[in-house]
């Protein structure tokens, strides 16, 4: 069957297509059912099943007879090692690990904050939640203290796993005192902490809180998989809304299993024994489906790559791991890309990659110059899919393993089956094809997309659902084509997109107000050749202040860094005497992006004053913005 087939098929019986689906996983309970509409506009799926993520992920392949094949190759340039670790090493690792945490108390239901970079053991470490039925929460190693302390106290865990440090390309990252500060910071306090000590660093361990990786699991008893039911969520993974408050997004177990072992046959063509690379970070949620989760279920072989696309040692480490390991699907972010074309424009770094049947690219915008290089020097179809944290799994794609659809540059192609995308004007009816609108999914959404927020069900309601009754608001606007293709275009809230980071403006603001100096500030996401958008701040000074702009602009850059982490990136700020806004007092962020970016703008009709935005371009020339 073709795309088109398959689509109708999910339209004309979804319970159909998804209790199929469910026919790739091994259930200790199988689903009678696969929808739950009892709390509509509240869905989920396969409530009456039981099930466990680890046994599916790792144990059933043993059972299979692929224990001696690699289940998650370690290939970290950054400490110049690689390592291959099969099902079977997996499946003790795993256990023994899993048994350590119930013997300090960790069970079903509890919560476990997992702050590790790019090493199997956090892969493990989720599955040893996985295989007890804890929820993991994966905060990414770029954060600082204070946004580890915000997740800390919203999941209040009973355990955090991390490592002792990470590896960035020109410094250690010393994981050890970020975790100590975010413990004081927050309310709540973890009953322990696991500390892996890695050779590059051994951190201090705090006596009657912490415990060291190996030790605490010497002479345990291993863990067997517990099952837990069909709706239990497998994790949290905060995410960037309009609020320094970040989301938690909350993953339920079996959607979880169903439709990202769909997607590994449908969408990345590859099944077990296959080599899948997802070439980005275990913090994220592709780290999480892609390098952890679905392609062990799916039963290949996965890649951890510490390192980066350029620099660890050059711009072809990406063609090498891709040769060396034999990676049949590959996925990254176009940023990656851009950073590779920049340092080798014609491609000569890329060699043969015979083994390589397609690209995958998410997380931003693909831009045409990226997708027709990389299809030109690799000679694979380059697909570009679109999704999010909250749905875990592609809601465009072009499905390579069903069908190889014709590519339209600059679009993710068309809706995977579970999502009837649509494009609604700002009452919430649709547009014809070509109008723009904001994008929004038809409820319910399929199985393994976001059932709630964690403990906060009235922001979930508000952020994804009441806006357009019976739909999901995706936060991207765009428009769909006469065929069907969907094109992103922008984000219709706060959120910018830095290097395929999502970013909360609102959250910088609320820093850059924390300055002792700020009276009032804006962050912007203005476009930036490498990562797709770079943040830029707009200060105003308390009256009185006479210190020198610079000053202040540098101790707000570094109080970015300490607050929220490298990740934001927020290097550069300006200071103004006033910001543009309306006559009801919004700030015209909109109209400083289209200024930053020497795109055609118009004048707002509601501004109250004019004359602000010359002042504002002024200001953003000074920056080698806002060109004539
Ligand atoms: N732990 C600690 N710090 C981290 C980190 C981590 N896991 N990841 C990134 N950082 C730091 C970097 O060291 C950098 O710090 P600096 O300001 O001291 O230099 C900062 O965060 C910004 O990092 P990054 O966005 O990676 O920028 P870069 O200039 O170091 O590298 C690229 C540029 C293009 C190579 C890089 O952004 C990249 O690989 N992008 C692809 C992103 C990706 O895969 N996203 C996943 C979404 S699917
Ligand atoms: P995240 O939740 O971090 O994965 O970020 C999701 C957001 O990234 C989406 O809502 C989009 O704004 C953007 N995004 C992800 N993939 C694409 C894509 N293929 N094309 C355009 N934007 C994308």
């Amino acid at each position: 069957m073709g795309y088109a087939q398959i689509y109708k098929s999910w339209q004309d019986d979804p319970e159909g297509f998804w209790l199929t689906a469910a026919n790739g996983i091994d259930w200790v309970t199988k689903p009678t059912k696969a929808l739950d509409a009892s709390r509509a506009p509240l869905y989920e799926w396969f409530t009456d099943a039981t099930v466990n993520t680890c046994w599916n992920a790792v144990d059933r392949h043993v059972v299979a007879g692929r224990g001696k094949q690699p289940a998650i190759i370690h290939d970290s340039p950054v400490t110049a090692t690689r390592h291959i670790i099969t099902y079977a090493e997996l499946q003790n690792r795993v256990a023994r690990l899993a048994g350590a945490l119930r013997a300090k108390g960790v069970e079903k239901g509890d919560r476990v904050i997992i702050y590790m970079p790019m090493v199997p053991e956090a892969l493990e470490a989720m599955l040893a939640c996985a295989r007890l039925g804890a929820i993991h929460s994966v905060v990414f190693g770029g954060f600082a203290a204070h946004e580890l302390a915000v997740r800390i106290d919203d999941c209040t865990p009973k355990a955090i796993i991390a490592a002792s440090c990470g590896i960035e390309p020109s410094r250690v990252v010393h994981y050890k005192p970020l975790l100590d500060a975010a413990i004081d910071l927050a309310d709540h306090k973890p009953d322990f902490c696991v500390i892996f000590q890695r050779e590059q660093e051994v951190a201090k361990l705090t006596p009657g809180r912490d415990v060291a990786w190996h030790e605490f699991q010497y002479g345990v008893e291993p863990a067997d998989c517990v099952p837990v039911a069909g709706n239990h969520p497998a994790y949290i993974l905060y995410t960037s809304g309009t609020t320094g408050a970040p989301k938690g997004v909350v993953r339920p177990t079996a959607g979880h299993l169903v439709a990202l072992n769909w997607t590994m046959r449908a969408i990345y063509n590859v099944g077990a024994g296959d080599v899948f690379w997802a070439a980005s970070d275990v913090g994220w949620v592709v780290g999480h489906s892609y390098i952890c989760y679905a392609p062990l279920i799916a039963g290949c072989t996965t890649i951890v790559y510490e390192g980066k696309p350029v620099g660890t040692p050059d711009a072809a480490a990406f063609w090498r791991v891709i040769a060396e390991h034999k990676v049949k699907s590959f996925f990254t972010a176009p940023t990656a890309l851009r950073a590779i074309k920049r340092e080798d424009p014609e491609g000569k770094l890329v060699p043969p990659l015979p083994t390589l049947q397609a690209l995958y690219l998410a997380g931003e915008r693909a831009d045409p110059d990226t997708i027709h290089w990389a299809a030109k020097h690799l000679n694979v179809p380059v697909i570009d899919h679109w999704w999010q944290t909250e749905t875990g799994f592609a809601i465009a794609a072009n499905p390579l393993g069903i069908e190889h659809l014709p590519v339209k540059i600059g679009s993710p192609s068309v809706a995977m089956p579970g999502y009837d995308v649509q494009v609604l004007d700002e009452g919430g009816h649709p547009v014809s094809p070509g109008t723009l609108g904001a994008i929004a999914v038809k409820l319910p959404l399929p199985p393994g997309t976001l059932p709630t927020l964690w403990n906060a069900e009235d922001r979930f309601l508000k952020s994804y659902l009441n806006h357009f009754p019976g739909y999901y608001e995706t936060g991207d606007a765009g428009y769909i084509d006469a065929d069907g293709y969907l094109y992103i275009m922008a984000r219709t809230d706060d959120v910018i997109n830095v290097a395929g980071h999502r970013l909360s403006t609102g959250a910088m603001e609320e820093v850059l107000a924390s300055h002792k100096d700020v009276a009032e500030c804006a962050v912007i996401g203005v476009a930036d050749d490498l990562k797709g958008q770079s943040p830029l701040g707009f200060l105003c000074l308390n009256k009185g202040s006479n210190r020198p702009h610079d000053e202040v602009v540098k101790e707000c850059v570094k109080l970015m860094r300490d607050q929220i982490g490298p990740v934001a990136d927020f290097k550069r700020a300006v200071v103004v005497d006033r910001l543009p806004k309306t006559r009801s007092g919004k700030i015209l962020r909109g109209t400083m992006v289209k200024i930053a970016d020497s795109q055609p703008w118009k004048m707002p009709a509601t501004i109250d004053d004019p004359a602000i935005l010359d002042e504002i371009t002024t200001a953003l020339q000074s920056l080698g913005l806002a060109k004539a």
